[in-house]
């Protein structure tokens, strides 16, 4: 399970944290309340505050950092159920994990739909308007066109029932960089079996973790990159993990972060 604090190293705000966090930072949109950037309501009075957080977030603008690398590992070693992740930033995607061991729980800004006749919209399209700082309008019905990005209040992707399936087989479950306080995701951490260890890789101890824990709970608090070092260490993967950052690096150029 992941969130945006695994995407702070990779220089993209996460939304909570105080003075650094998204919500701390809305001053300049005149929003009632940080959370209206994400609510439909006011979406349809004011879509330029999303759109302007749209733009900072295009995809290419920032890399994955070692957190997206070690959970491809995992993967490339056949060890990955399925990663759950809140982020909307497509950096998972971009690391090399394939669509099919992800959950984007809270949607992505790969696709994007019209608001008012459903179409899907060319992400070309989008990004063009985006970037000219432009709100995107349907080439058929010229309604406003909203990335696939859940909105409190919209139901989650129907990916996310794989929860379902998922969770009561795991025998480990990682936690890395969320406060775990949005719902339904958050809850997902007490869906494992009680016998399966849980580790938490984050700046603090959330959620269950804090008011529920368990007895083979784990907690590894301080950076999520400097936690994930230490487990790589732990697990003698280091040379594979810098093969795979290099070759994957490489893949991307040089640019941001
Ligand atoms: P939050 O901003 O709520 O939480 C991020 C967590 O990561 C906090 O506990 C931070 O302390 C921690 N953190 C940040 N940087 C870190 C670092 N470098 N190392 C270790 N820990 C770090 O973000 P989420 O839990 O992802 O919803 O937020 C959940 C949802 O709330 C988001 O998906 C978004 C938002 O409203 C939607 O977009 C619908
Ligand atoms: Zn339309």
């Amino acid at each position: 399970m992941a969130g945006a604090g695994i995407s702070t190293p990779s220089g993209i705000p996460d939304f909570r944290s105080p003075g650094s966090g998204l919500y701390s930072n809305l001053k300049q949109y005149n929003l009632p309340y940080p959370e209206a950037i994400f609510e439909l309501t006011f979406f349809f009075q004011n879509p330029k505050p999303f759109f302007t957080l749209a733009k900072e977030l295009y995809p290419g603008n920032f890399k994955p950092n070692m957190t997206h690398y070690f959970l491809r590992l995992l993967h490339d070693k056949g060890l990955l159920l399925r990663l759950y992740t809140q982020n909307i930033d497509g950096l998972e995607r971009v690391s090399g994990i394939p669509a099919s061991k992800l959950v984007e729980a809270h949607g992505t800004f790969a696709s994007a739909t019209c608001t008012v006749c459903l179409r899907a919209c060319p992400g070309e399209d989008f990004w063009a308007a985006v970037l000219a700082d432009r709100v995107p309008c349907c080439r058929v019905c010229t309604g406003i066109v909203k990335p696939d990005v859940v909105f409190f209040g919209e139901p989650l992707p129907e990916r996310f029932l794989l929860h379902v399936v998922d969770f009561p087989v795991a025998d480990l479950l990682l936690v890395l960089g969320t406060s775990l306080e949005v719902e339904p995701f958050a809850s997902l951490s007490e869906y494992v079996r009680h016998s399966v260890p849980r580790v938490l890789i984050n700046q603090a101890v959330v959620g269950t973790f804090a008011w529920q824990p368990r007895g083979r709970d784990v907690v590894q608090l301080g950076d999520v990159v400097h936690g994930v070092e230490k487990l790589v260490t732990l697990l003698g993967w280091t040379e594979e993990m810098q093969d795979l950052m290099r070759r994957e690096r490489e893949k991307l150029g040089a640019g941001k972060s």
